[in-house]
């Protein structure tokens, strides 16, 4: 259970923790912390914009709003709103779905509930929940169809009482009217029994095949991958040994924690198009012109398991098609790409396809690092991008939006075990323009 292997990881404070330069031994990254991260948000504790502050106090005597519980996750972008996830770890996590208004220069800004405060209230044991209901979401993805992709793990007090609220969901949101899409709950045969904690979402779709969506949601616990199709409504899950983590990779220490983390499969990040299987056109009933869009976009998805150095992929042509993806003989379409270095274990990553960089949070060197699909992968070809041993301490999501790099970082190990500072800053959010961050590194072409 998800407790468990949360808690029986071995636990140690103190200097073994911190390292000194940060980088990498092999010596041949350059350090590019000079760049400039620009830090949009810095908050000690989180707080949110009630309605009132009577509203506010009653939340806190009664224990739906402690503040200290509350840990940003997960950020993504549409327009002047900036998406930040708070997953209910513990109890007292009044919103788990929230945004905060760009257009407000205050860098602790409370967070708005999205869509509203109702659809995140925990129901009530005799409530029967909205379609819109969200309870415990890691990370999202806004596509460039102005929807919201929110993979809700439907689990609250995930660390300490751990309750099934609802089952595991895809949960869509129109972006111009704060709609709900559709609301879609993983299938018995997606999950792995009580391992399963899906706690990403990957979106595969362009602005001109918006009902063709395709997304792809690691299961970081039960080691596996689903796929969910928006047009077939439908799902499947995709096996492979390279979602497991390396038994020799997993001792970590972030931040002065070290831990043994049971992480598998925790990003996958989506590389250019491809013009491709024009054979398959025929079988499919939709118009010729949206047949090509389609196919010229399969893709390379990069992935990687949190307790791993390595970097693997797979074509989407391959995850897309539910026969082949689900067939045990496709093993071998999936790749090795390389290893990323000694300690170069990686949370978050995302793809810049205009520039063909793969960006990547290493969370046991505080940095954020690239890597270009043109040269081959090895620890020389992983470049940093930004390393501080203070503020980048877990990167745990990136997004891009406008040409922008979207980071935060928050500590998370610390958190979860209950060693927080809340006298200091514990939780940011960064940005840097795609182009300014790979400037000088071997990822720039
Ligand atoms: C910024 O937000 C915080 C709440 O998180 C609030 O206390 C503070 O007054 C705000 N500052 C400004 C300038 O609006
Ligand atoms: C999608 O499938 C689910 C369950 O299989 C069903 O409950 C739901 O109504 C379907 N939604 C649409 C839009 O077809
Ligand atoms: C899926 O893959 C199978 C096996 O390779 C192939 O026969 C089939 O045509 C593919 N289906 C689609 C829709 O691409």
């Amino acid at each position: 259970m998800l407790k468990l292997a949360i808690f029986t990881a071995f636990i140690s404070v103190g200097e073994s923790g911190r390292y000194g330069a940060g980088l990498p031994s092999d010596g041949f990254r350059r350090d590019n912390s000079g760049i400039k991260l620009q830090e949009v948000f810095a908050w000690s504790k989180i707080d949110y914009n009630w309605p009132n502050m009577e509203a506010r106090d009653e939340a806190m005597r009664n224990g739906v709003y402690v503040a200290e519980n509350n840990l940003p996750l997960g950020v993504a972008k549409w327009k002047n709103k900036l998406f930040v996830t708070v997953p209910r770890w513990r109890s007292g996590v009044p919103a788990a779905l929230n945004y905060i208004s760009l257009d407000t220069a205050n860098a602790t800004a409370p967070l708005n509930p999205y869509p509203d405060w109702k659809a995140n209230a925990l129901p009530r044991e005799d409530e029967t929940p909205t379609e819109n209901h969200i309870v415990s979401p890691f990370r999202i993805k806004v596509d460039p169809c102005d929807r919201l992709w929110v993979m809700d793990t439907g689990l609250a007090g995930i660390t300490d009482n751990h309750k099934r609220i609802f089952p595991s969901a895809v949960v869509i949101f129109d972006l111009k009217t704060d709609k709900l899409i559709r609301r879609y709950n993983l299938k018995r045969s997606d999950i792995n029994g009580w391992s399963s904690l899906f706690s990403n979402i990957i979106v595969d779709v362009t602005k001109d095949t918006c009902d063709m969506a395709f997304a792809y949601i690691p299961d970081m616990q039960g080691y596996g991958l689903v796929v969910y199709s928006f047009a077939d409504n439908n799902s499947w899950r995709v096996r492979h040994n390279y979602f497991n983590i390396d038994p020799l990779k997993g001792d970590l220490t972030i931040g002065g924690v070290s831990a043994q983390s049971p992480f598998g499969i925790i990003s996958v990040a989506l590389g250019p198009g491809k013009k491709n299987g024009k054979k398959l056109l025929a079988q499919l009933p939709i118009m010729i012109s949206d047949k090509e869009m389609y196919f010229q976009r399969f893709r390379t998805a990069y992935f990687h398991s949190l307790a791993s150095t390595s970097e693997f992929s797979v074509s989407t042509e391959v995850l897309r098609n539910q026969t082949l993806a689900t067939d045990p003989r496709s093993y071998v379409l999936f790749k090795f790409e390389g290893n990323k270095g000694e300690r170069a274990q990686s949370s978050a990553s995302v793809f810049d396809e205009k520039r063909n960089v793969l960006f990547l949070g290493q969370i046991q060197e505080d940095l954020l690092a690239c890597w270009n699909p043109s040269t081959k992968l090895t620890p020389q070809n992983v470049d940093v991008v930004a390393v501080d041993h203070e503020k980048l301490i877990f990167i745990n999501d990136i997004t891009i939006d406008d040409d922008q790099l979207w980071i935060l970082s928050d500590r998370m190990p610390s958190f979860l075990y209950k060693l927080l500072n809340f006298n200091e800053v514990n939780y940011k959010i960064f940005k840097v323009s795609v182009e300014e961050s790979i400037k000088g590194t071997r990822c720039a072409t």
